[in-house]
């Protein structure tokens, strides 16, 4: 099963529930939601009460990016706004593995993020306790950028680990994800598929959410 994660960083703030609306009638499956607090990530974005807000206007699973400084701060507060899924960065939490338990005590599914430039194996041994990977395919900070080529191999990698050791997480793609690109990443194993400025910006929201849907289907 592929999944479709429409990243609301590049909606109309001013229009969200509708924004929600039109990629629901295209098929959506999950709400992607990237917090960045200026530290981690030289961007801020938006905190728990817009994910509250997104969580009143649409029942799909929420999927909750902490691109912040200490995420374990704020994983239960995320969780009581209607995350179902957090996923924090390997490259920012010194005790991985003790932020993962916390969020799954708190009930939401667990993925570490990993930046372009972080390889597999610091992960690789707590792949087995993951429900999700996020293999960030830009740098995080902002929407709109060019997918990196080379971090396509991660996905492959991460697939072939997955069936070499009979392991359950999923793979997400984030970044530059857009109709020319996505089969192929599709093609690599990736199971969830986070898409921003090409739906947001494209002019039809519902056409594209839609037209991604169709290609990752088959
Ligand atoms: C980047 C974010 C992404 C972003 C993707 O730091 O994690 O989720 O919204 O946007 P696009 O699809 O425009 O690259
Ligand atoms: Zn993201």
């Amino acid at each position: 099963m592929k999944y479709l994660a429409p990243s609301i960083l590049s909606a109309d703030f001013t229009n969200m529930a509708q924004q929600i609306r039109y990629v629901e009638m295209g098929g959506a499956d999950i709400i992607h939601c990237d917090i960045m607090d200026g530290i981690f990530v030289p961007n801020i974005s938006f905190g728990a009460s817009v994910v509250t807000a997104v969580r009143k206007v649409t029942k799909l699973p929420i999927d909750v990016h902490l691109m912040i400084k200490s995420p374990d701060r704020f994983v239960k507060d995320f969780i009581n706004a209607g995350a179902n899924y957090i996923s924090v960065h390997a490259e920012e939490v010194v005790h991985l593995d003790r932020v993962l338990n916390l969020i799954k005590e708190n009930g939401a599914y667990a993925g570490i993020a990993i930046n372009p430039s972080t390889g597999i194996s610091y992960i690789e041994s707590i792949l087995e306790t993951l429900d999700f990977v996020l293999v960030m395919s830009v740098n995080p900070g902002f929407g709109g950028q060019k997918f990196i080529k080379y971090t396509a191999n991660k996905i492959n990698e991460l697939n072939k680990i997955r069936s070499l050791k009979n392991l359950n997480y999923k793979i997400e793609v984030d970044g530059g994800i857009d109709k020319s690109n996505i089969k192929e990443v599709s093609n690599y194993g990736c199971d969830i598929f986070v898409a921003g400025s090409a739906i947001f910006h494209s002019g039809n929201i519902t056409a594209t959410t839609l037209e991604l849907k169709n290609i990752i289907k088959g």
